[in-house]
Order: structure tokens, then sequence, then C-alpha cells
């Protein structure tokens, strides 16, 4: 029998396994569950007979892929598929996908929730700021990029966006503001949400130069990735200007440096910004869809390999 496995280190709301099971059984495969595992070593032996394969951000690295013997297809539930060895999975002929969009309104709403944490001191009685007239900078209009745009434009806030890939004509007409470089965007924003991808171009790109361009109470507000920060030159900025904020969902590498300047740093102790019913649900129905879909009838949409 097919047999689908899904493998969460950060394991889905009770009610999006039972939608994935139902969509599996339904389908008239097998569904396995490998929850909070402690060793990588248990993910290697659970997708040995498994056909296809259902993760979060857990690492199918060229071990998982060869251990996974009979391994068809894997759907990283969410967007970022960094964390995937497409190499591995294209050398073997697997199909690997992702699901894009399904979990981006729980991402923006953190970062929305992750602007007001910083502007009201973190929530003690401290005199705060607002975010209504303050500049917001979207570094990435994608999904979550768009989200958080709309979100902020309801707060009163002025949004500006760089995306090199997205025309401007579709960015302005939500009432956003185009600017034509990175450098722009940092230069011009007392918030900066970053929504881009973990590349080979982008990771570390978040640098010094960047980020010390920023004005005076400058926030960055991180929901996407720790790997585009370059953290060393982080820690010199935040060493250089007492009035920068930094906060994100992925505790940095060197998140005990970084902790000498809480309150101005702030990390999640896990990543949590698609941790909701709706967005479990969301990603998760859609990855088993396309599992059932793809073994069924071949489709491939959302092919990221
Ligand atoms: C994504 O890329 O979809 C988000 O970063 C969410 O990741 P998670 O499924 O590990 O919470």
């Amino acid at each position: 029998m097919t047999k689908v496995l899904v493998a969460t280190d950060k394991p889905f709301a009770a009610v999006a396994v039972n939608g994935i099971r139902n969509i599996v059984e339904t389908g008239g495969f097998q569904l396995e569950l490998l929850e909070k595992y402690t060793d990588v070593r248990q993910f290697y032996d659970a997708v040995k007979d498994v056909d296809a394969l259902i993760v979060r951000s857990d690492k199918v690295t060229k071990e998982v892929i060869e251990a996974a013997k009979k391994l068809k297809i894997v759907v990283r539930a969410g967007a970022g598929y960094d964390n995937i060895d497409l190499d591995a999975c294209t050398a073997r002929n697997i199909v690997a996908m992702n699901t894009p969009g399904q979990n981006s309104n729980a991402v923006a709403e953190l970062a929305i929730g992750f602007m007001i944490y910083m502007a009201r001191t973190c929530f003690t009685p401290t005199t705060g700021s607002e975010l209504n007239g303050k500049r917001l900078g979207i570094h990435a209009y994608g999904n979550v990029g768009k989200l958080v745009a709309h979100k902020a434009l309801a707060l009163g806030m002025k949004v500006l966006a760089f995306d090199p890939f997205v025309p401007a004509e579709m960015i302005e007409k939500d009432g956003v503001k185009v600017v034509g470089s990175a450098e722009e965007l940092y230069a011009n924003s007392d918030y900066l949400s970053l929504h881009i991808p973990a590349t080979k171009e982008t990771k570390q790109s978040i640098n010094y130069r960047l980020l010390s361009s920023m004005p005076k109470n400058a926030c960055l507000v991180n929901t996407a990735r720790k790997e585009v920060i370059n953290e060393q030159e982080m820690l010199k900025l935040m060493n250089e200007r007492s009035d920068f904020k930094y906060i994100t969902d992925i505790a940095a590498d060197i998140n005990e440096e970084l902790m000498k300047f809480a309150p101005r740093y702030f990390a999640t102790p896990k990543k949590m910004g698609a941790q909701t019913n709706e967005a479990n649900i969301n990603a998760g129905l859609a990855a088993a869809n396309q599992i059932v879909d793809f073994i069924k009838n071949g489709v491939t949409k959302y092919k990221v390999n």
C-alpha cells in the first residue's frame, strides 16, 4: 500500500493532522506520523519504506533521501524550501513541492505583532510610539510581503517595497510605493520587514551597509530566515547603535551574544510564524491533496525542482 509520512519536528495542530489523514486515507493510502523526533536517525528509519513525505522546516538532507528508498514525492507544507536538498531529490527523480501562500497570513500577522511589540516597548508601561505614520519597508513582495503591506496600510503606515521580481505596477496598485534598490528601501524605512527566501544569493546579504543606513530608532523585523542576516555585522551595528532594534522569529546563531541587547533584540524561543490552526490546516491539507493528485493523476503543480 502507498505510504505517506508526515515528519514534523514541530507538529501540526491535531485538527490539521486529522484533515491530512482523511485526505490520505480517502485516497486509498496509509498515513504514518513522526512527530517531535529527537534524533535524525528516527527520521531515517521512518522514511525507509514510504512513497511520499510531508515536512515543515525539517531538513530533508541527502542522507534522508538515501534512506528513503521508495520515495517519489516530498512536499514542504509551507513556503520556503531551503530545507530540502533539491539536487538529491532530482538525482533520484523525486518530485519536490511547496504549498505557496497557505501559511502566509499567519506569518504576516506575526510581523505586524512584532512591530507593535517593539513600538510598545515589549508590552511594558514605558512610553512607546505608534505605527501610524511610520514608514514600513517591505523587502520582497511575495505572498507574505503583500499581506504585511495590506495590514500596515490599514494601520496608517506609509509602505514602501523593493522586489526586482515583481512588476512595479502590481505593487503600486496596492497603494505601496516602489523603490529602485534595497539601499533606497533601508535608508527610508523606520520598520523593515524581511520576506526574502534563503538562497545562495541572499544568504548574509542583510549586512552592516544596509542596516546602518536605516533611520534613528529603526527596527528590523525578521519572519523570513536567519541565514539572510550577516550576524557578525548585525552584532557590530547593535554595539554601535543603541537606538537600533531587531526582532526575529528565528533565533540567530549568535543568539546569546545578541541577547545582551535585550529588549531591543528579541527572538521567539521556537519559530512560530506559521504556527496557527488555520495555517496548519491550509498548508497541511494542501500538501496532502498535492500528494494524492501527484500519485493518482501525475499533477506536478508547485514542483520546485
Ligand atoms: C515557511 O517557509 O513556510 C515558514 O517559514 C513556516 O515554517 P514552519 O512550517 O517550519 O513553521
